[in-house]
């Protein structure tokens, strides 16, 4: 089904262009950066996060000789990643579900931009809703390169219909969007811990985690689970005696990826594209934030603020719920947000 441009897709459209230069990244402790953290709201302005990092020092984990494991790897955003990384001279371990997907994007995308060639790529065909695949994925790459020093739990899937419909529809994107970071936690978190080195498990939630737009049930759900599963983590990280690894919870805006290209023919004006999340994101793991709010070509950081700000007041004004889409707040919501 092909989604018209004037259709909305909640939340996921919307805002004023951030594309953003690649950042350089000298090796500086991780820990500098995370104690001087910028307030949230300031990474829409590109030169802000490059000077910051000049300034404060930037993480030393994206660095040449590392390891990154992304799954989603094929398409879309996880590509965008894995080939970045692979510029920053990482060694790159790519999984995904669609095998033969994989296989094209990993040879014709990453493969070229890796300083090592073949030597430094692993790819697997990895279902992230199965634990055992994504358990004997993580054995494949700490016997290749017997450490792990970056973690993106990106794979995602749309899904989830009316709250009692389709009950086998909740429970694969449950499985996939919300049991996938859980799975690869499971299996490579505590290696990476005992590792004693500084790190990070990025997992990939949604603006739709945090403000629910109606229609999107399964999917928000799920993803509000990443989001509150990776604030735990990290609280979790933080309270281990000598662990340098850390936790993020990258939220991309609209963006253009194989996830949106069964609704619109080419890129909307409003979209982003995946590499434009991928170079905020390092621009914010750079100077420390856990929160990596992408905003998009429509959709600025204070129109999320807004509306986050709104979600949460439905809570502590005892308004109806998801009162951002009920005909007795339009206009109020309309003031608030404008
Ligand atoms: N594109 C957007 O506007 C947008 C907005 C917010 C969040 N996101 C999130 O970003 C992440 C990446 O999505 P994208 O937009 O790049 O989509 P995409 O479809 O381009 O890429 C997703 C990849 O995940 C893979 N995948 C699907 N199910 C899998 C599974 N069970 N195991 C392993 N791999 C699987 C797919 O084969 C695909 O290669 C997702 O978590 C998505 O929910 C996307």
């Amino acid at each position: 089904m092909r989604r018209s441009k004037s259709e909305p897709v909640p939340d996921l459209r919307r805002a004023r262009d951030g594309a953003s230069p690649a950042p350089r990244f000298a090796r500086h402790e991780v820990a500098v950066a995370r104690c001087r953290r910028r307030p949230a709201g300031e990474g829409t302005n590109p030169w802000v996060g490059v000077l910051s990092a000049l300034v404060m020092g930037n993480s030393e984990i994206f660095t040449k000789g590392n390891v990154v494991v992304v799954n989603g790897a094929a398409d879309g955003i996880g590509l965008a990643a894995a080939k970045k990384f692979a510029e920053l001279g990482m060694k790159v371990c790519m999984a995904d579900v669609d095998g033969d997907k994989l296989s094209a994007s990993s040879k014709e995308v990453v493969l070229p931009a890796l300083a090592g060639g073949g030597a430094d790529l692993l790819t697997g065909r990895v279902d992230v809703a199965d634990l055992e695949q994504v358990r004997a994925f993580s054995d494949s790459v700490f016997e290749r390169f017997g450490r792990v020093d970056v973690l993106m739990n990106n794979a995602g899937i749309p899904g989830g219909a009316a709250p009692w419909d389709d009950i086998a529809g909740w429970q694969k994107v449950l499985a996939v969007n919300l049991f996938g970071p859980i799975h690869g936690v499971s299996a490579f978190g505590s290696r990476m811990i005992g590792q004693g080195t500084p790190g990070a498990i990025i997992n990939t939630g949604s603006k739709q985690g945090i403000t629910h737009p109606p229609g999107f049930a399964g999917y928000n759900v799920s993803k509000a689970g990443v989001r509150a599963f990776t604030e735990n983590l990290e609280h979790t990280l933080r309270n281990i005696e000598g662990c340098r690894l850390h936790a993020h919870l990258l939220v991309p805006g609209f963006t253009f990826t194989g996830l949106m290209r069964p609704f619109f023919d080419e890129k909307p004006a409003s979209a982003w594209w995946p590499e434009q999340v991928v170079d905020f994101m390092l621009e914010r793991i750079a100077v420390g934030s856990f929160y990596i709010l992408c905003p998009d070509n429509e959709v600025s950081r204070e129109m999320d603020n807004k509306r986050m700000q709104w979600g949460m007041d439905d809570l502590i004004r005892d308004r109806p719920a998801l009162s951002r889409w009920h005909p007795d707040f339009k206009d109020e919501f309309q003031r608030f947000s404008s």
